[in-house]
């Protein structure tokens, strides 16, 4: 990287992205993710860039830009690049209702059509949180129905998260959200006195497998049609042309009579999906 290394520690304080490095870094981000990159993003993406200028000891905004788009840094870039851009806030049981509803009408009603072999799938992962907290619904649905079981399918597009996720290790207060019954069965608390961790149970996590996918891949290769699948918290990222075709390939793999999760403060409609809407951001493919 030349003279555009730094010194270990050096800070990169008064350097920002030009305008025309800031464009060519919201198409890229865009044609790869769905991710919109509007002008008024331009201080949120140069602080998430800072930590890739260390990581790569690049000194400015500009020769980080020349490294990836001129001197063929992209294509190992790439994957920190997209990592260092999604935004992973999530929590367990977020969105309780969609878990409510899970426990008392889908999975009833899934069953008594007919579905034994149960398949979930969170298409926006992050942490883990969201897959975890599916599980635990359904492990306790099949609980005491001897002849139902389920596999769950995690993916996201941020490799970082997906290691937090597989490990299934988080701070004691991450679970705090988690009914204490629930608790007590899917977690374990760490067995040295002082150690505020957490992890899932193994038994939880066979359940679960987690793989790096790109909603924006134009078809999902995810085997049998699912019958539930979380897309939440994802599609706010999107412009309305992305959301509406991310949302028609979910469909393509969602199983008649299955149900759709969108996150609460996101929207189906306009889209010519199907799809009918059975409870606030809950709808059933038909
Ligand atoms: C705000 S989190 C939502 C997590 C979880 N679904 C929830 O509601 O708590 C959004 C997640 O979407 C992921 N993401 C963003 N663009 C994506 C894409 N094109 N394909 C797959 N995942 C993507 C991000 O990496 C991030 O982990």
């Amino acid at each position: 990287m030349g003279n555009a290394a730094i010194k270990e520690g050096q800070q990169l304080v008064g350097d920002h992205i030009s305008k025309r490095n800031f464009e060519k870094l919201a198409r890229f981000i865009y044609d790869y993710s769905g991710i919109k990159m509007p002008p008024t993003k331009l201080t949120m993406l140069e602080g998430r860039l800072r930590r890739r200028l260390r990581a790569t000891n690049i000194s400015s905004f500009d020769s980080y830009c020349d490294f990836l788009f001129d001197g063929g840094g992209l294509e190992q870039e790439v994957v920190h690049l997209i990592d260092a851009v999604t935004t992973n806030k999530t929590d367990f049981f977020r969105e309780a209702k969609h878990f409510e509803y899970l426990q008392t009408v889908a999975l009833p009603d899934l069953v008594k059509r007919g579905s034994r072999r149960l398949r979930a799938w969170s298409s926006a992962c992050s942490t883990g949180a969201e897959p975890y907290t599916l599980a635990m619904v359904l492990a306790d649905f099949v609980a005491d129905r001897s002849d139902v079981d389920y596999s769950i399918l995690a993916t996201d597009l941020s490799t970082d998260v997906l290691q937090v996720a597989k490990r299934g290790i988080y701070a004691d207060d991450v679970v705090a959200p988690v009914p204490t019954d629930l608790r007590r069965r899917y977690v374990m608390t760490a067995s040295q006195p002082g150690r505020r961790e957490v992890r899932i149970t193994p038994r939880l996590r066979s359940k679960i497998g987690f793989g790096r996918m790109n909603l924006m891949d134009k078809t999902y290769s995810v085997g049998d049609p699912m019958h539930i699948i979380f897309c939440r918290n994802v599609l706010i990222y999107f412009d309305k042309p992305t959301q509406a075709d991310v949302l028609g390939r979910l469909c393509d793999c969602l199983a008649p009579g299955g149900y759709m999760f969108i996150g609460h403060s996101e929207s189906i409609s306009g889209f010519d999906l199907p799809l009918k809407q059975v409870s606030n951001t809950v709808f059933q493919r038909y």
